[in-house]
């Protein structure tokens, strides 16, 4: 017989595509929270106890596309899939960024201050099928986490044609301009016709708190359009 061993890292706090979700932060008051400042991650982002999550139907006219290092992403991307039946594809990268805070932050600031960003490792789907892209990411130094401006700068002009859904996690200073580096990203690819819902901000400790208060509100706002909700 063989015997595995998991290790649990963080609680889980629900599934993604049958897979559970670790997201350490969540629940945190604010005096622990400190705006995100210090949240570990499993190492892996959210992929030491998972593969990468891919949802891919023949059927769905709408897909998720999301990048999360420590969990908080991952669970918005899930609550917005439950309730709108969507496909998911987690963007992930060839070196994961840290579990330590300090390290990862010192990498996106080379990277940023370089403009060089991560390579990404996986094989992005025909897109063609989907009219809407909900476009998940976590808010670094108050703009978009660099996997999904590296998916943007290679993949963006496979998005001609669909509305954009961005909704996001951030430590409690608001989306920065990540919404127009989206559009502008979009416009360095030659993407066009790309209509934007509001976008979805939430505090990277309180994703399971809003959904709580949302419950049934969670599918008219995202059928209607975003909300910002703080
Ligand atoms: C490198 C780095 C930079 C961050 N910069 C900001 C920031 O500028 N503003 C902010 O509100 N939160 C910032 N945060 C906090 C994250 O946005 C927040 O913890 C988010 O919920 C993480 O999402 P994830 O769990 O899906 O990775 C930063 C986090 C990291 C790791």
């Amino acid at each position: 017989m063989k015997f595995t061993t998991q290790k649990t890292y963080f609680p889980v706090s629900d599934q993604i595509a049958g897979q559970p979700i670790q997201a350490p932060q969540l629940g945190k008051s604010e005096p622990q929270w400190r705006n995100g400042y210090g949240t570990v991650s499993d190492g892996q982002d959210t992929n030491s106890q998972n593969q990468p999550t891919r949802k891919l139907t023949k059927t769905a006219t709408s897909i998720i596309i999301y990048f999360s290092r420590s969990g908080s992403t991952e669970l918005l991307a899930s609550k917005i899939a439950q309730q709108t039946g969507a496909d998911i594809l987690e963007l992930v990268v060839q070196a994961p960024y840290a579990g330590n805070y300090q390290r990862t932050l010192a990498r996106a600031n080379s990277e940023r201050e370089n403009q060089v960003y991560p390579e990404l490792k996986l094989q992005v789907p025909d897109l063609s099928q989907y009219k809407m892209v909900y476009l998940g990411y976590p808010i670094w130094a108050m703009t978009l986490a660099h996997p999904m401006t590296a998916f943007l700068d290679t993949y963006g002009s496979r998005l001609t044609n669909k509305q954009i859904a961005p909704f996001m996690t951030e430590g409690g200073y608001g989306p920065g301009d990540s919404v127009q580096r989206i559009q502008q990203l979009l416009r360095g690819q030659g993407a066009t016709n790309n209509p934007f819902t509001q976008a979805l901000v939430v505090d990277g400790n309180k994703v399971s708190g809003l959904m709580s208060a949302l419950a049934s509100g969670l599918s008219r706002s995202i059928n209607e359009g975003y909300i910002y909700n703080r």
